[in-house]
């Protein structure tokens, strides 16, 4: 078997009018199909494969866990293994983290951390704090409060009637701010918008505002402003309402720091890890939360009100545990903010002088590359020239995997690829990708 097209095989193919190759293995950063090519995962998948393709130390790991016990339910039991997945994780969080529940996607756990701001306000005697504000650009997950959460106009058409209210506000993007001064301004401007918003909704009906520290492909790895974080934080405080991280994709080290919290400036209430905790080795996502929080909880209805059945399951927190011990074998988090200032650097240099190129920003192994009409005016591309897409398909025949988006310059048209290696990226590696990217690109302008 070389490909699947629709309608060869039985599995629900995500895209239709494709072809899509077999992978039949991995190494490192490379991929390899069954005809024999290779490709550059350029974006970790979607960044998610933290560690690397092919990965024996992560591998042997979790198939010794397999072996000792594969599964056991959160209701009845729990493991060294998960325990320790859980100590590792909360002895270096933001201050006052000190629980953790895994799950199996970031859309779960971003869905859980909702219920236990939501179930703290209840048992404080709060039940009128029934929103949560997120931020557009901004993206959470695909099942149905999560995309509710998520400010992708195009991913939730079909679904209106299903999804909940959830109050939005603006998200910090440089290349779209409008201000004369994203760094000296953009704090101050960011929180007004946001202070704005609470009042039109009322401060005391918002339990959680969510947002990404670096947002992921949906503002190609946007990075706040100086204080951003400070001031915003400060506002929910004021009006009780806690802040809940997603590093769902820019966590675990991707950012060059393991927390991208900490990255940013920002002390959340809860915090939110999925992808890069695996590295794809299992599915496997956490959510932290304070003691104290949890103490609330405790005193009142006796816990924290939310179980599934993959719950703190062993066969997913060992991939965590082996993931972890090959981020400290092989200091990781050091080595992707070194490569990672590199790939910065060099994506730079080398795209933003080409035409259509309208930004490139990011920090360390977490890049995003946005490509407009006019690079005078910012004027997107118009969606139907479907140019990010074009782009992707001529990258992929050359060896080169990205990750797209489409539609956050103004809700429908707009393109972004993501730029999100495997950690474990070495810089002639990072070389390679960026080459292939730039003449990709140059070819592909050149032809459309
Ligand atoms: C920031 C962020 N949050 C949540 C999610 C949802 O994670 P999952 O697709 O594992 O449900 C994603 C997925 O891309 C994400 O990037």
């Amino acid at each position: 078997m070389n490909a699947i097209r629709y309608p060869d095989g039985n599995v629900l193919l995500r895209n239709l009018s494709r072809e899509f190759p077999v992978v039949t293995h991995g190494e490192g950063v490379y991929l390899y199909d069954a005809q024999g090519r290779r490709y550059l995962d350029g974006s970790a998948g979607a960044l998610v494969a933290s560690v690397g393709h092919g990965n024996r130390e992560v591998a042997d790991r979790i198939h010794a866990q397999l072996l000792q016990v594969a599964y056991v339910n959160g209701t009845h039991f729990t493991t060294e293994v998960t325990e320790a997945l859980a100590a590792r994780l909360c002895a270096h969080a933001p201050a006052g983290l000190r629980r953790a529940a895994f799950l199996g996607s970031g859309s779960e756990a971003i869905e859980a951390a909702v219920k236990f701001a939501r179930q703290l306000c209840v048992e404080r005697g709060q039940p009128q704090r029934t929103r949560v504000i997120t931020r557009v650009p901004g993206y959470h997950g695909n099942t149905l409060y999560a995309l509710s959460m998520s400010g992708r106009p195009h991913y939730q058409t079909f679904f209106g009637p299903l999804l909940s209210e959830v109050v939005t506000t603006p998200a910090p993007y440089p290349y779209r701010c409008g201000l004369e001064d994203y760094a000296r301004d953009g704090a101050a401007h960011y929180a007004r918008l946001l202070e704005e918003t609470l009042q039109r909704v009322g401060p005391d009906t918002v339990a959680a505002f969510v947002a990404e520290p670096v947002i992921g492909s949906s503002a190609g790895a946007a990075v706040p402003p100086p204080g951003y974080f400070e001031q915003v934080s400060a506002i929910c405080r004021r009006h009780g309402i806690l802040v809940i991280a997603d590093e769902v994709m820019c966590g675990c080290g991707r950012t060059g720091r393991f927390f991208a919290s900490d990255q940013v400036g920002l002390t959340p209430d809860l915090l939110v890890l999925g992808k890069g905790l695996s590295g794809g080795y299992a599915p496997l996502s956490a959510v932290l939360v304070r003691e104290d929080h949890l103490e609330e909880l405790r005193q009142g209805s006796g816990g924290f009100m939310h179980a599934q059945t993959y719950l703190q399951a062993p066969c997913m927190t060992a991939a965590g545990v082996a993931v972890l011990d090959y981020y400290e074998r092989h200091d990781l988090v050091a080595h992707a903010a070194r490569v990672g200032a590199h790939l910065q650097r060099r994506l730079r240099e080398v795209l933003l002088p080409l035409p259509h190129v309208g930004s490139v920003q990011g920090v360390g192994l977490m890049a995003g590359v946005e490509l407009v009409e006019d690079k005078a005016t910012k004027r997107p591309f118009p969606r139907t020239r479907k140019v990010v897409e074009g782009l992707l398909a001529e990258l992929f025949s050359r060896g080169l995997v990205l990750w797209p988006n489409t539609g956050h310059a103004d809700g429908t048209n707009g393109d972004l690829l993501m730029v999100g290696p495997p950690l474990i990226i070495t810089e002639p590696q990072v070389d390679e990708l960026v080459d292939l990217l730039a003449r990709g690109l140059t070819r592909f302008l050149e032809r459309s």
